[in-house]
């Protein structure tokens, strides 16, 4: 089945509620460095937020691209003047080649509905050296917080019957070896690879909204039921989520959000073999969430030309 997912519907409210998106998008934009004449592409770029900052760190061309309407729409409009192209497209029509340094990839990849068509989608675009950075939930249990609202969802009198019909379009993996070993296998040299448990403090409210500017475009999509669900459906999943996150606020009203996230960035290096005695730069180091670790990006210019025995 071809699901085409709709973020139209909360592109307006999406720049103002999507405050974990943020946070992680900073640590990522850290970890990838980008230079000062790298060519971007923004990948799943929503209202384009995240891409007026990569505007303002290269000179390079800036590219950003969504198959929603609605958030290119918003992105058009929010980014005017600004020297960014943005395209109505998702990964799977992705047809640059050899065309950018680095990919961003925030709160996108548990979208895709084919993830190793999407990642040679973008080894074709990236040159060699070029790099992709990876944020997005890990795990099935990606935020407890969310799990344990949607639990009650399928208990509640309201919601149970039509509950039973979603079918939960996200992709998950449970370790980040398997999602290192995804990227390897599409050719790709994996420099970082890590689920951290992401803390972040909330008002329920809060929770919420973030809640809202993300999840919901799953578990309030028709496409993912195999029964119609109705407004009265959709206020009722509301309420029962918006009373999970009253009931998780502590005593100071303050809900402690967990999210479980996988970093990844990767590199396009010519082939393994033929790379093998290439010598690498250390050029990008983590933020102190993520352990104050370096990794090293191989340097591809030191790759030897390929020998046809
Ligand atoms: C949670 S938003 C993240 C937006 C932005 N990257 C950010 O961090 O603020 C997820 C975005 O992924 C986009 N998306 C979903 N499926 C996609 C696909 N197959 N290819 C590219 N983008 C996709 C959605 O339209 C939506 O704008």
């Amino acid at each position: 089945m071809h699901y085409r997912i709709d973020f139209s519907r909360i592109s307006t409210s999406y720049k103002d509620h999507s405050l974990v998106q943020r946070s992680a998008a900073d640590l990522l934009l850290n970890l990838l460095e980008i230079g000062e004449s790298d060519d971007v592409l923004d990948l799943g770029c929503g209202v384009g937020n995240l891409t007026e900052k990569i505007r303002k760190m290269t000179g390079g061309r800036v590219v950003g691209i969504d198959p929603s309407e609605g958030m290119i729409r918003e992105a058009v409009e929010r980014n005017r003047g600004l020297d960014i192209t943005f395209e109505i497209k998702g990964v799977e029509e992705l047809d640059y080649e050899d065309s950018f340094d680095v990919i961003f990839c925030n709160s996108v990849f548990q979208w895709f509905r084919d993830p190793q068509n999407a990642i040679k989608n973008c080894y074709a675009s990236l040159r060699e050296g070029g790099r992709i950075g990876v944020q997005a939930p890990a795990k099935s249990v990606y935020s407890p917080n969310f799990i344990e609202a949607i639990e009650r969802v399928k208990e509640d009198p309201e919601t149970e019957v039509i509950f039973a019909h979603f079918e939960e379009p996200w992709f998950f993996l449970e370790t980040a070896e398997e999602y290192r070993n995804l990227f390897e296998n599409c050719g790709f040299r994996v420099v970082l690879s890590e689920i951290e448990s992401v803390k972040t403090e909330h008002t329920p409210e809060e929770v919420f909204n973030i809640f809202s500017s993300g999840a919901a475009a799953g578990y309030l999509n028709q496409d993912f039921y195999d029964v119609e669900i109705g407004a009265d459906y959709v206020k009722s999943f509301e309420r029962v989520v918006n009373d999970a996150f009253l009931r998780q606020a502590d005593g100071r009203g303050v809900v402690t959000l967990i999210f479980n996230r996988i970093f990844l960035v990767a590199v396009k290096v010519c082939h393994p073999v033929i790379c093998a005695t290439a010598s690498s730069s250390p050029i990008i180091s983590c933020s102190p969430v993520l352990m104050s670790r370096s990794v090293t990006i191989p340097d591809s210019t030191s790759c030897f030309p390929m020998i046809t025995a």
